[in-house]
């Protein structure tokens, strides 16, 4: 199946908000779908957990196929999986438009971000906490998007960690003029969105707190800024 991807070309100062599902009621997706389009998100995160390389299960690529007509809005897939190679064409034939692997889940990063790209998908790179943005040096003509985790992935809800400022600037610093987004995810909420936005940050994920606010197109357009 040949498609292209809905996700676009970093644009520098534009900032995009990528509200994760995650914090969703599962039981209704596909409302929360149709929540998000009309609040103004930008994209729809989607978090895939294995429970190995993190300790929680979520979704794969029926879900994600199940959503698919419910939305017009890119999915931005996070692949909190270990050895994310074995599903990158079913989830790509799913519907996915960013497919975003872990540094640490894969021995040939360059290999995997090649396939990403060559199956017509945006490819992202996301880094633990502990990982340092060194990591990538090696292989930023291959990106298109970065994932700085600002919490230990596995879990919605938990608090930001300050350090994840420091990887922001230093990720910025590393890219350069090259046309990659900077994404954060883990604790954002209009409370620190403006310090991530100004660290480096263009992508903001919120998973609670946008999905337990009482007024989702204002949360958005306050992580906006
Ligand atoms: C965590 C996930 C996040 C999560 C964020 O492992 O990758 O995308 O949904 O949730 P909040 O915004 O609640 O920290
Ligand atoms: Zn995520």
């Amino acid at each position: 199946m040949t498609m292209s991807s809905l996700i676009p070309t970093f644009e520098p100062g534009k900032v995009l908000v990528a509200p994760s599902i995650l914090s969703a009621d599962f039981s209704n997706l596909g409302q929360a779908l149709h929540c998000l389009e009309t609040a103004g998100a930008d994209w729809v995160h989607v978090d895939v957990m294995d429970g190995m390389f993190v300790p929680n299960l979520t979704l794969g690529p029926p879900v994600i196929k199940a959503l698919r007509p419910h939305s017009k809005l890119p999915f931005d897939v996070h692949l909190m999986i270990e050895k994310p190679d074995r599903y990158l064409e079913d989830f790509r034939d799913a519907g996915a438009d960013m497919l975003t692997v872990h540094a640490e889940a894969c021995i040939h990063l360059h290999r995997v971000l090649t396939e990403i790209r060559r199956l017509g998908c945006k490819a992202g790179v996301a880094l633990n906490p502990s990982t340092p943005v060194c990591m990538l040096e090696n292989v930023l003509e291959q990106l298109d998007m970065v994932l700085i985790m600002s919490v230990n992935p596995g879990f919605g809800g938990q608090s930001f960690i300050p350090h994840s400022l420091e990887k922001l600037a230093q990720m910025k610093a590393m890219i350069g003029n090259r046309p990659i987004h900077i994404q954060v995810d883990g604790g954002i909420s209009p409370q620190n969105a403006e310090i991530v936005r100004a660290a480096g940050a263009n992508v903001l994920v919120a998973g609670s707190a946008v999905f337990k606010s009482s007024d989702i197109p204002g949360t958005i357009a306050a992580l906006r800024g």
